[in-house]
């Protein structure tokens, strides 16, 4: 990783720090986090997040096309990463096996699992229409950004 790399993963941390800091709604840093990484991520088409209910992710606030409303737990990279608790970064969308297709534009995905105190919440999603978007320190950033996020909220 690059200097320039690092510390721009850094300046966004503190970015998500102050924007999260004023509001502990769960909704409301979701809708707000979405938005940052959507502005500050390159080669990003969607960003946002899912919420477990009943056994169901449900689609919470995001950026990007509109998407599919639920996702069952096992299923797709989503459902995949809650079930797991393992965070999913899948180079080629295609070679995954039930991979959900929301945008016929993307390639590549990653999705964080959210727990609070060993709940599952949901997960945080982002796509690229970009092959092979995600590196691991996109990721050691991303698992970051959801701990600034799950420490932010009630
Ligand atoms: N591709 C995801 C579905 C959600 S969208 O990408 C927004 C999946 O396979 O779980």
């Amino acid at each position: 990783m690059t200097g320039s790399q690092q510390l721009s993963w850094n300046r966004l941390v503190q970015q998500a720090e102050g924007l999260l800091c004023v509001s502990s709604n769960r909704i409301s840093n979701a809708a707000n986090l979405s938005a940052l990484l959507f502005q500050e991520l390159a080669d990003i088409s969607w960003v946002g997040f899912y919420f477990l209910y009943d056994k169901t992710l449900m689609l919470g606030p995001f950026q990007g096309k509109p998407a599919c409303v639920s996702i069952p737990m096992g299923i797709g990279v989503c459902g995949t990463a809650a079930a797991c608790g393992e965070t999913m970064r899948v180079a080629d969308v295609e070679t995954f096996d039930g991979h959900i297709v929301c945008d016929a534009q993307a390639r590549s995905e990653i999705v964080v699992p959210l727990f609070k105190r060993g709940e599952l919440l949901g997960v945080l999603d982002v796509d690229s229409a970009r092959l092979d978007r995600f590196s691991e320190e996109d990721e050691v950033g991303l698992k970051t950004l959801a701990q600034v996020y799950l420490s932010s909220i009630e």
